[in-house]
């Protein structure tokens, strides 16, 4: 989607992907700084690694607790500006670790699923850096509840203390709601594999006490979870939205430009659903 996107606007630029062990990461950063990039986006399992790496932190790494998007910037002046938007010169270089991803999900919630997440009631499955970047995403929106679920209650446990923390307006209890909610989140990685089980205790929680059921899940299209949902007469939406979206912010970020969306979104949907969804 990004090479896509740098096509549309005539930018001659490329966007590669390269596999880092999590032994290696300072030193992927700082090679890929000193060779000139523009900036990186890292995903799983680097995603909270990389907080140690960077020389700076924007507010959204500090508030979400992970970094998916560096940008790589210049000194100019007394200014630090982005390489990717500085005129070329041998001053200094820095690294900077942003969060797009915590953004694009309640983009995605109000965009895709067409739920407003400002004073919804949600039930978080999952407790691991997604779902704990999203569950701090979520409360600072001004979601009214949150009911966090996980199969190691203990790491639920720790997500509520710090929301209850952070945010003392937001109701936040570990375990299944006894009211209906706006919206059921999955932020595990059950739905991946086929034969995954469901990430919901459905027997506790029927899925029809949810107006909207996000899977961050996008490959499958539709897992067993959303096709479940969807049967119950809920909204649905994959994550694929989520993916774009955090992919959009970091390319704004290192071009300096908006990003084509919709240029970004088809080419998006080809390549992981191979022009079928
Ligand atoms: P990510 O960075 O994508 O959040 P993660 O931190 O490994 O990845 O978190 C994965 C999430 O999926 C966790 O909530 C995990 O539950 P545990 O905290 O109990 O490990 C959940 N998960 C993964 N496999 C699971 C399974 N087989 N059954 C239930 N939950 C599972």
């Amino acid at each position: 989607m990004h090479n896509a996107a740098f096509a549309a606007v005539g930018l001659d630029w490329v966007y590669l992907g390269c596999e880092v062990s999590p032994d290696h990461v300072g030193q992927a950063l700082s090679g890929a700084l000193r060779m000139g990039f523009c900036g990186v986006n890292l995903t799983v399992p680097h995603k909270i690694e990389a907080l140690e790496w960077v020389d700076e932190l924007d507010v959204s790494a500090r508030e979400w607790g992970a970094v998916n998007t560096v940008v790589f910037e210049a000194e100019k002046g007394g200014d630090w500006l982005p390489v990717g938007q500085a005129e070329p010169g041998g001053g200094p270089l820095r690294s900077k670790g942003y969060n797009t991803d915590a953004d694009a999900l309640v983009r995605a919630l109000k965009e895709d699923l067409r739920i407003e997440p400002r004073s919804a009631r949600v039930l978080l499955l999952g407790a691991g850096g997604a779902a704990r970047a999203a569950a701090l995403r979520l409360a600072d929106e001004g979601a009214l509840e949150l009911y966090l679920v996980n199969r190691t209650p203990s790491k639920a446990e720790d997500s509520a203390a710090e929301i209850a923390k952070r945010f003392p307006a937001v109701v936040v209890e570990v375990g299944y709601p006894n009211s209906d909610v706006e919206i059921i989140l999955n932020a595990t990685s059950l739905g991946l594999k086929p034969g995954d089980p469901f990430p919901i205790d459905i027997n506790l929680y029927p899925l029809d006490r949810a107006d909207g059921v996000y899977d961050m899940i996008y490959r499958p299209a539709q897992t067993p979870l959303l096709r479940a949902a969807r049967e119950a007469g809920c909204q649905v939406s994959n994550g694929l939205g989520m993916l774009l979206y955090q992919g959009a912010a970091a390319w704004e970020l290192w071009t300096g430009l908006a990003a084509p969306i919709e240029v970004m979104r088809e080419a998006l949907g080809r390549e992981v659903y191979g022009g079928t969804q």
